[in-house]
């Protein structure tokens, strides 16, 4: 969700008022995802890096954060979506904390999307983490050597039992994957849009869900062997 920055010193605002348009594109990405029938969103709201962020800017976010937990839980939960949250919570505030396990709770035995927000979460980080998990239940002896493999390394994985994702949307102009979901983007296509994350409207998203139908999931086979398995 690159972007909110530029767009707020372009309007002469602060980096804050940049942030807050954002929960706007937020609230309408949510809503057109579950609209369009997808499973599963993941929404990168604060990185492991941006703790580097000026102190303001950061306690500006986690406000936001909190303020959006209680404005929006409700709404999410009626319209049957799953909320959860993913990287180093401990590093967050209890408050913030106290919110997420609260929202996590209430929604968690809804069938709708699946929608997680990552923060204070880096994909190194969690290959790091996952790879601790492992190396303990070896040594705990609850797993051999022998089992390590992709499937129980990606349970250990903080999304483990969400699909793999097949799309990653960046706004902002940056071309890069920036420490998000190394894992599990191994298959993704990607798509890199200029717009500004307060621009990112449901029209935006429409635009990226035909970029992604357009192309062939080939995992390796030809496209000659997609086709025929496809007739
Ligand atoms: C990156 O743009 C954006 C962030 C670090 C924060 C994203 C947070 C939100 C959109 C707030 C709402 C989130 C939720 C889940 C309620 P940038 O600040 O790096 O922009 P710039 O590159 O233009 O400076």
């Amino acid at each position: 969700m690159d972007g909110n920055g530029r767009w707020a010193r372009a309007r002469n605002k602060p980096r804050h008022a940049g942030h807050r348009a954002g929960v706007r594109s937020v609230r309408a990405t949510v809503e057109v995802a579950a609209e369009r029938g997808v499973e599963c969103l993941t929404l990168f709201a604060f990185s492991s890096e941006n703790w580097r962020r000026p102190e303001e800017e950061v306690s500006n976010l986690m406000g936001l954060f909190v303020e959006a937990l209680r404005r929006e839980v409700d709404e999410l939960h009626r319209n049957n979506v799953r909320l959860r949250f993913i990287g180093a919570r401990q590093q967050l505030k209890p408050g913030l904390v106290r919110k997420i396990s609260a929202a996590e709770a209430k929604t968690a035995g809804n069938s709708g999307l699946l929608l997680n927000v990552a923060v204070a979460y880096g994909g190194r980080w969690d290959i790091v983490e996952a790879a601790k998990r492992l190396a303990t239940d070896v040594a705990n002896g609850t797993l051999s050597l022998a089992a390590i493999d992709e499937s129980t390394f990606a349970d250990r994985l903080q999304l483990a039992g969400a699909p793999d994702a097949d799309l990653l949307i960046r706004t902002g102009g940056e071309e890069r994957i920036s420490n998000f979901l190394l894992w599990n983007l191994a298959y993704a296509e990607l798509y890199f849009t200029d717009v500004l994350w307060p621009e990112f409207d449901k029209d935006e998203f429409d635009k990226a869900l035909a970029f992604f139908a357009g192309k062939q999931r080939r995992y390796g086979h030809t496209g000659d062997q997609v086709e025929a398995a496809q007739c």
